[in-house]
């Protein structure tokens, strides 16, 4: 007997003249679903979305829902991790090959070979990894609370830190705490130059540089502010700035123009020469995607179980820091 193949969405399914976002919001109450979109998705997606948020907050939202089903718009990370916190419901991802260059480049079989030179290390991992990678860690962070996750750490412990070693380095600045690092980068926050961005602060020095810690350590050190997405947009609602060069991906935008349409939002120029960085992966979602998820519930997510209990220790850990 051959093995099924993978659900892939079949976009000519969908009837000619759909009004996609009704039926969207219909399939939403029919199926008892909530939306949960990652500030990176496409704005139509966002603004169907039932709570937009950055990865901790879509994680708490994931451990909360009484919702029977989370159509999941952001990446395979994200969704797998809603799954690891709500394994008897259905969470659907609109396009399975929505991964994560950092997750992607930090295969669980070689991150345990590696942790083996560091028997007696915590390993915290950051949450742009596979259920496989957090099953091996001590406890998992986000880019908000990657400061605060570390500092729980005894300080008599020893620290891995994965995947994402600019994310680590600003930790270690952050906490003065010495980690390992595993040699990891986000391909869309590593085409931001600093050279390129100190040349625009020069043009335009009373705009406010917001970067996210996924960027360069040399990024980052021209910064006025860092920190995560939610973290960005809050800085931009609450500063007396009128001008703001953005360096994460743009999708960002979509929330900081509502919240500040009086403010110019500068996205940081991409190394490509590009005017904008958007994610490969968070880009692959789209309405057409998001409605056959809610219509067929495929693709769900599935996690092996002695995985996902493995897995659920430390994101419970992190959620229990608050
Ligand atoms: P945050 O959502 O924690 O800001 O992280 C950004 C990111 O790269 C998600 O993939
Ligand atoms: Fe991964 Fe970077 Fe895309 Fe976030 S922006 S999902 S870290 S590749």
């Amino acid at each position: 007997m051959s093995a099924a193949l993978p659900y892939a969405p079949d976009l000519a399914t969908i009837p000619d003249g759909l009004d996609l976002e009704q039926e969207i919001r219909r399939l939403k109450g029919a199926r008892k679903a909530i939306v949960l979109a990652h500030y990176y998705q496409e704005p139509e997606i966002q603004d169907l979305a039932d709570f937009v948020g950055d990865s901790l907050q879509l994680s708490q939202q994931a451990a909360k829902t009484d919702a029977e089903v989370i159509a999941f718009c952001g990446v395979h990370f994200m969704a797998e991790t809603a799954k690891i916190l709500s394994p008897g419901k259905t969470v659907v991802l609109p396009d399975l090959d929505a991964g994560c260059s950092l997750a992607d480049r930090c295969p669980a079989d070689q991150f345990d070979k590696w942790l083996e030179q560091y028997p007696d290390h915590e390993v915290v991992s950051y949450i742009n990894c596979s259920a496989a990678v957090k099953a091996l860690s001590t406890v998992i962070c986000t880019s908000s609370n990657a400061v605060r996750v570390v500092q729980s750490i005894p300080e008599d412990k020893k620290i891995v830190f994965a995947p994402d070693r600019h994310l680590g380095k600003w930790v270690m600045k952050q906490t003065g705490r010495d980690m390992v690092l595993w040699p990891g980068f986000c391909i869309v926050h590593e085409q931001f130059q600093a050279k390129r961005l100190a040349a625009l602060k020069a043009q335009r020095p009373e705009a406010k540089l917001i970067a996210h810690p996924e960027c360069d350590g040399s990024v980052l050190q021209l910064a006025d502010f860092i920190g995560s997405t939610a973290a960005l947009l809050r800085f931009v609602k609450e500063s007396p700035a009128s001008a703001f060069i953005v360096a994460t991906e743009a999708g960002i935008l979509h929330q900081m123009k509502k919240a500040r349409p009086d403010a110019e939002l500068i996205p940081a120029p991409a190394d490509s020469g590009c005017n904008c960085s958007l994610c490969p992966y968070m880009k692959l979602n789209s309405l057409e995607k998001l409605y056959l998820a809610l219509r067929d519930l495929q693709p769900a997510i599935e996690i092996p179980e002695a995985t996902r209990l493995r897995a659920l220790a430390p994101v419970e850990r992190m959620l229990a820091l608050g």
